[in-house]
Formats: C-alpha cells, structure tokens, sequence
C-alpha cells in the first residue's frame, strides 16, 4: 500500500512563504494605494474566485497565490489603511500578525502547558496595566462580542442562586441585567444566548454627556424587585461604541455591591485609555468590577481576532464552564490551570502568541504614548468642528470618538423638515467618502440625528490625515448640498 500525506515538497513551501512575505510588505510599504473600501467586483474576478466547478484534481499552489493576490486581496476592505477612522477597527501589527503564519502551519495548539502560560501572563499583564487587579485570571477570545458573552455566563452562575448550569433558567425567578441605552448591541445577544432574554436587560437612560443616568438605574433595581424578578448583574460601560462615554463606575460599583449584584464592565473599545494618566481618573471604580471585558484588536491594534474576559478568580471560569469528560485529559501538565476548562470552545486557534508578542514589542509605555496621541487628536478635531461655521460638534470626545454633523451655514432653519434633511445630507455625506475611498468614517444615530462619527484606534492616523479627511467632508458636504437641497 501507498503511504499518503499532503506534506509538499520544501523548496516550493519556501518560496511559497517568501511571495506571501512579498505580498505583505507590498500592501505595508504604502497603504494608502489601496482604497479603504473595496471596488465592486468584476465578472472577472467572481468567475476566478466562485464560480469554479467542486475541484477534483488538485491546483498548482503558484497559480492559486496569484489568483489571491490578484484577484481576493483587491476585493477586501483595506483595514491598513492611515485614514480608517470608522467602526473601533484598527490598523493591525506586522509582527503579530506574521506570528499568525507560525501558528497556523506549525498548529500551536492552544492547550499545552506553554500557551497556558502565556494565557496567564497575558491576563496578569492586563489587569496590571488596566488597574483591575494585580493578579487578575482570564480568558482569551474571539473579540469583544465572545468577551461580554463569557462575562455574563459567569455573572449568572455565581449570582443565581440555584445551579443555572444544570437547571438552566426556566421555573425560576427571572434574572435581570442593567445597562445604559448606549450599551452595545453583543450585550442584547448575550442575554439571549443565556436564555435570559433581551427583555431582562434593562436599558437605562444617558444624561448629555451619554453616561448612565444613576437615579434611573436605582429606581429600575427597585422595580424589579418589587416585581418579584431578580436583579443579578449590573454592566458599566468605558468607553460606549457611539461617543465613547465612561459611565461612572465607581458609582455603579456601589450599587452593585449594595444589591449584591456582579458588576461587569464592557471595556473592549475605551478601556486601555487607562494607560494615560489624564485619563485615568474617568475609570476609578474599575478595580471593583468582578469582570471586565476588553479587546486588544480594537486599541492595541493586534490583529483581529483577540479579544479577552479579566476575572478575579480562575474558579469563576471553571465554574462556569469545566466539564471534563472521560475522553478529555483533566490534567495540563505543569500548570495550574487548565485552559480547557475555562471556555466554550474546545479545539481553538492559538490567539495569545500575537498578544504576547505585541506586549512585548512595544510595552505599555509605547502604546501610552500612541493612545494618548489619539486622545490629543480627536479633541483637535473637536475643536477644528466647533470652530467651522459648517459643521456642528454632536458629542464632545472623552476618549478618541467624535461625533458630528455637516449643517450648511445658509440653513438657519431648526424644523423637523430641516433636521430630517440634515439626517439625509449627513447619510449621504458618509457614504460619498465611502464610494471616494481615501478615508473612512462612519455613522450613527445620536438622539434621533443622523451624525458622522470619528473614532481613532488606527496607529496609522495622523494629523494630516484627519485634516485631509475632514477637507474631503467638507467638500462632499457642499457638493451634495447642492444637488439635494430643494
Ligand atoms: C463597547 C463595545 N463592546 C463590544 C464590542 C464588540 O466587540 P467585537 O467587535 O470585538 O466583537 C464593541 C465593538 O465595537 C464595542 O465597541
């Protein structure tokens, strides 16, 4: 009989590596060439890429490279791009992102004792540099969403009172969480997921400033337990998705407490401004929280996926999700800690060597520096806004998001129909500097406007950068006043 293996003969793996290099460096020496959205597909490149027959015989893997970079890599979102200031999506790191070739072709698995280490390290690092404990235990995840997720499974299990992981939900009490209106959307589906419910999360008003409105929150815990439910978690927002608002947590961490609720906090986009001292008064309160959710492909700039759960107690992983069959080893060698028993998945990618190394690399006086540079950048931004006659501040930064409208200088006008044009001029606004493709920012709805919304986490952006893209909003606002205003 024929052995049979896939292996590949190793010169052309070399030089199979030393053209994706190329590739790399190629998109990295200026990656701005690219537009930041890619253009519409042609026939050409959907027949190359789709619409092929099920392949029977194998392909020559130098034809299937060109077809990548010819045809794949022009049709995807530039995320490398200087001028990306849309969504909370960053730039990426080339390091840790090569670090992804070692650990996909080598397969470094994610549960010997080596990467449960790094793991370990990884969350003792952030909850030092974060303020939220010394010696914090944790998880690694996809991003923020599966952050959250694992947050909220471990509030419901230490705060039920019955064994939700055996009963589950039904016929019990119903299990209640807070969070302001501004609270992002991956909250909803965890409460869903964990049988809980979207109707359990209670969405509290914002003042101006979009941070939870303390009086509200008090009264809402109050009607509930009146109703018989049964408050369990309170979710602390640093740093809201759509202004960057850092609820006031020390606060919330008094409630918590007083209501004997776990106190989560959603950290993944504004959390690591903690590293810059002027900032770091907004998140006092934060060494108070049982779990804090964060996600260094969003600041940190570490390539997507990395995301991350801080507990305090590694027994509040395991006892939310070890379940140790005879098939499965319970032991991880020389560690104390068995990864395997401190998450949903069971076989995952390696996600912590691109973190570990990112760390690393720069240290956290480096990323204090870019951050706080972020921070300078946006209130610039603010401040050029406020200061235009045809544009108009809609949140003031408190961490590196600005929102804002363009309101032409002629339309005096504050009626409903001016401000439903004004929400058609902006949309339109947005997606013009889309279709251009030199910049991006995105969109949101604040209070019923429709409003343009900056936000820097790209390590790319700079000064000139963000002038250029507000010239180019400028122009766009103008040009489309024309053609739309009736
Ligand atoms: C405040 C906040 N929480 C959670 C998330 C979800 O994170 P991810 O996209 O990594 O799943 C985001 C994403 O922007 C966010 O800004």
């Amino acid at each position: 009989m024929n052995d049979i293996t896939l292996d590949m003969d190793i010169d052309i793996v070399r030089s199979f590596g030393y053209r994706i290099i190329d590739m790399i460096v190629s998109e990295l020496s200026d990656p701005s060439v690219r537009s930041t959205r890619p253009p519409k597909q042609s026939d050409e490149i959907l027949s190359a890429l789709y619409d092929g027959p099920l392949p029977l015989e194998g392909e020559d893997p130098d034809e299937l490279l060109s077809t990548i970079q010819n045809h794949l890599i022009p049709a995807t979102t530039n995320l490398l791009h200087p001028r990306w200031m849309a969504y909370v999506l960053a730039g990426s790191l080339p390091l840790a992102g090569l670090t992804g070739a070692l650990v996909s072709t080598l397969n470094l698995g994610p549960y010997d004792p080596a990467n449960t280490r790094l793991t370990m390290t990884i969350t003792r690092w952030f909850g030092e540099m974060l303020g939220f404990a010394k010696d914090a235990a944790g998880y690694i995840t996809t991003g923020g969403s599966w952050a959250n997720l694992v947050g909220l499974a471990v509030a419901r299990v230490r705060r039920a009172g019955w064994d939700v992981r055996i009963d589950g939900v039904a016929g019990h009490p119903p299990l209640v969480a807070y969070v302001s209106e501004e609270g992002h959307s991956c909250l909803d589906k965890a409460m869903e997921l964990l049988g809980m419910g979207r109707n359990q999360l209670r969405k509290i008003s914002v003042g101006s400033d979009y941070r939870i409105l303390i009086d509200e929150l008090e009264e809402a815990i109050e009607a509930d337990l009146a109703a018989g439910s049964q408050p369990f978690c309170l979710i602390g927002n640093a740093g809201t998705v759509n202004t960057g608002a850092v609820d006031p947590l020390d606060a919330l961490a008094e409630i918590a407490s007083r209501h004997q609720l776990w106190f989560h906090v959603d950290g993944a986009y504004g959390v690591f401004a903690a590293l810059v001292p002027e900032s770091q008064p907004l998140f006092v309160g934060i060494e108070k929280a049982d779990s804090l959710a964060v996600d260094p492909h969003k600041w940190l700039n570490i390539p997507i996926e990395a995301g991350c759960i801080l507990v305090r107690d590694w027994a509040d992983l395991t006892d939310t999700f070890s379940l140790v069959p005879p098939y499965l080893r319970a032991s991880s060698g020389n560690s104390e800690v068995n990864l395997m028993e401190c998450g949903i998945e069971l076989t995952r990618s390696n996600r912590e060597l691109k973190i570990w190394i990112a760390l690393r690399q720069y240290g956290t006086k480096r990323y204090a520096q870019l951050i706080a540079n972020h921070l300078a950048l946006t209130r610039q931004l603010a401040s050029w806004v406020e200061e235009a006659d045809d544009f108009e501040v809609m949140s003031k930064p408190s961490l590196s998001i600005c929102c804002f409208r363009f309101v032409p200088p002629d339309l005096t006008s504050e009626t409903e129909e001016a401000e439903a044009y004004l929400n058609e001029l902006n949309q339109a606004i947005e997606m013009a500097l889309a279709e251009n493709g030199q910049a991006l920012v995105s969109g949101t709805v604040l209070h019923g406007r429709r409003v343009l919304r900056a936000c820097i986490v790209n390590h790319r952006v700079t000064q000139a950068g963000v002038d250029q893209t507000l010239q180019l909003l400028r122009e766009f606002g103008h040009k489309l006043d024309k053609q739309l205003r009736v």
